[in-house]
């Protein structure tokens, strides 16, 4: 029997079902990753289910997001994730260390293992050859207690990479294609599998930025082979012995084809407001620019800002845009440091901020108002840099360069010397774990500090057989994670505090929202197609939750916005005809009967008495979705099962 590098890795993880495409299956996860922002809840999660040591082989807690320290909050975040990480067995990366997933590869990545983070660019790991895979911070504590993960068996693309990058062009303008090519919605219940001779002109950090970014795509997950140079790249971290060979069988079967000429790619950018608006850079070209942030999960390893520093040496950003520059980690910002990279990186007039995640989430260095700004990141939804109306671009470092010295938007393949790229891929990096604290042996004796920002999280209760509640918001398609809890500077502090943030819960689409569902004590949210893309952020079903909100009817749902939902007792349903969605208005009183069994079938009714209509809804679940959802949300499942 022939497999892919997918169908390998899961069938060495096969704890429940079989690989039969469309089924739910249950894997066994090897590695956990969390970061600050979805971390104080997970742990929080965590402890609830009692178990005094993570079972995992590896679980690291990372702090990246937060870390403006403008009040006690975030610190009092930091310390409960330090010593909850401490008492029960997870390595924890101080603030300064670096973005969680570019730490992950440099670090702790081993291809062939399974790794699950409460971040929604965990697949980054697929750029070493892992099954990597975001989730919510629940199924994060799951997996940490030693509980399987469950996916849909997915569909596996095959991304066949021909031939060889030009200079100029990156790693980057490859997800653009398939972004371009598949569309924010083309990855659902899929993983993308990148083979052919191309893949073997890419270093693990460029590989490492398309599976990123295949995040974009909804994707499960995304990966690469692990190969000679995923071995050199294992060898210079110091890791030879996580090296394990992992590539696609000849005749592995494939449900899908793309095939990519990577000599014929030109640079591009995702233009405003969305990762699939891609554009050439050409058409582009000459839009003046207010601002250009360097740096993100996507591309802030040492190759891209080494690149960055080679084509800014002797030369000066122009006076209309301020450049930022985040490293991803303590070992590239070391590194740049030691070679010079950072030395041209400040003659040039470059503003260099801390190793972490900064201004992709609008944590200082929004761009000014009605302001453009080039990002290597890789989101651009509205209002995510911070500033509504601001218009972002989504680049390669390359073409951020560039555009950094003209000012404008400037194709990097006309104007870039081929000696400015050609950067030599270390044969060892510079180490130096000391910004890594390692669990305690005796986790008894660690105190666990909870300052008093940390509150607990709200409570779920088991399913009612009716429910009789008022529509609270009509919401279109493509809302987002950050539509339905804003993430923003003013906002992340609060994190671990769902009371203060469910005031938020969204507002951006409706600022009456949070009052009208306390003044109803709760109800139902109506959506279009695709409602909760965009992130794994646990926090956009915890406040509706909190808001008393039952249930969601929408025309489909993303992902893991649709398992947190489950997860936290509120039922996801999908309109039969979608049309029915026009006959649905804002503070229509709906009633659902018998929704257990309706549950169990994975069909309900909504009843509207003053309208005289019904409207047939599925339940799209499994049968242990089912029983999480009778038991209102997976830890009461996990007390129960
Ligand atoms: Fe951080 Fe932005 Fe990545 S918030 S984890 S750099 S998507």
């Amino acid at each position: 029997m022939a497999y892919t590098i997918t169908e390998k890795i899961i069938k060495n993880h096969l704890v429940v079902g079989e690989m039969t495409r469309g089924d739910e299956i249950g894997i066994r996860i090897d590695q956990t990753l969390t970061q600050d922002s979805t971390g104080t809840m997970a742990y929080l999660q965590f402890e609830a289910m009692e178990v005094p040591r993570v079972k995992t082989k590896r679980s690291v807690a990372y702090i990246d997001h937060n870390m403006l320290q403008t009040g006690p909050e975030n610190m009092d975040d930091h310390i409960y994730i330090q010593t909850v990480a401490k008492k029960h067995g997870v390595y924890y990366s101080k603030p300064g260390n670096g973005i969680c997933h570019q730490v992950n590869i440099e670090r702790f990545g081993v291809p062939g293992q399974t790794l699950l983070g409460s971040d929604s660019h965990t697949p980054t790991g697929g750029g070493l050859g892992m099954l990597a895979i975001g989730a919510g911070g629940l199924d994060v504590a799951v997996a940490m207690a030693g509980g399987e993960y469950y996916i849909t068996m997915p569909e596996i693309v095959k991304v066949d990479l021909r031939g060889k990058l030009k200079p100029g062009v990156a790693s980057k303008d490859i997800i653009l294609e398939v972004l371009k090519r598949c569309t924010v919605k083309g990855g659902i219940n899929r993983v993308f599998e990148y083979v052919g001779e191309g893949v073997k002109n890419l270093t693990v950090p460029e590989r490492a930025t398309i599976t990123n970014m295949g995040a974009e795509l909804g994707a499960t997950t995304s990966v690469f082979p692990s190969d000679e140079i995923t071995l050199e790249f294992l060898k210079s971290q110091g890791r030879e012995e996580d090296f394990k060979a992992i590539s696609a069988d000849a005749e592995a079967k494939y449900d899908m084809e793309i095939v990519i000429d990577l000599d014929k790619l030109g640079a591009m950018a995702a233009c405003p407001h969305s990762p699939d608006n891609v554009k050439v850079i050409k058409e582009l070209e000459g839009t003046k620019v207010d601002q250009i942030a360097i740096g993100s999960c996507t591309n802030s390893s040492y190759l891209d800002l080494m690149k960055v520093a080679n084509i800014l040496e002797g030369k000066t950003v122009a006076e209309n845009v301020s450049l930022v520059i985040s490293p991803g980690s303590k070992q590239v910002l070391n590194m740049l440091a030691e070679n010079g990279g950072l030395a041209k990186l400040i003659d040039s007039g470059a503003r260099i901020l801390e190793c972490g995640c900064g201004p992709c989430i609008g944590m200082g260095q929004s761009p000014n108002t009605r302001g453009v700004s080039l990002r290597t990141f890789n989101r651009n939804f509205k209002g995510r840099s911070g500033t509504i109306d601001a218009d972002v671009y989504i680049v390669s470092p390359e073409t951020a360069a560039v555009s950094a010295i003209t000012g404008k938007i400037t194709d990097p393949v006309s104007s870039i010397t081929a000696k400015a790229l050609d950067i030599e891929v270390p044969a060892e990096f510079k180490i130096n774990d000391n910004l890594i604290v390692a669990p305690a042996m005796e986790c008894e004796k660690v105190e666990v500090v909870k300052g008093p920002n940390i509150k607990p999280f709200p409570k779920t209760s088991v399913l009612k057989d009716k429910i009789e509640k008022n529509v609270l918001i009509k919401v279109e398609d493509n809302i987002t994670t950050d539509h339905i809890m804003p993430s923003n500077a003013k906002l992340l502090p609060y994190r671990s505090n769902i009371p203060y943030l469910s005031d938020y819960c969204l507002t951006p689409c409706d600022p009456d929202f949070p009052q009208r569902a306390k003044d109803n004590q709760g109800g139902l949210i109506v959506a279009g197609h695709n409602y909760g893309q965009g992130s794994s952020r646990e926090h956009a079903a915890l406040a509706p939750l909190y808001l008393g909100i039952k249930g969601v009817a929408a025309k489909s749902f993303a992902r893991i916005h649709k398992n947190n939902l489950i997860n936290n007792g509120i039922l996801p349903m999908i309109f039969v005809n979608e049309e029915d969605y026009d006959k649905i208005e804002l503070m229509d009183n709906i009633t659902i009967e018998n929704v257990i069994k309706g549950v169990e079938r994975k069909e309900l009714t909504l009843k509207d008495a003053a309208k005289g209509i019904e409207i047939p809804v599925k339940v799209d679940v499994t049968d242990r979705q089912i029983e999480i959802l009778k038991n209102g949300g997976l830890i009461n499942y996990m007390k129960v099962k």
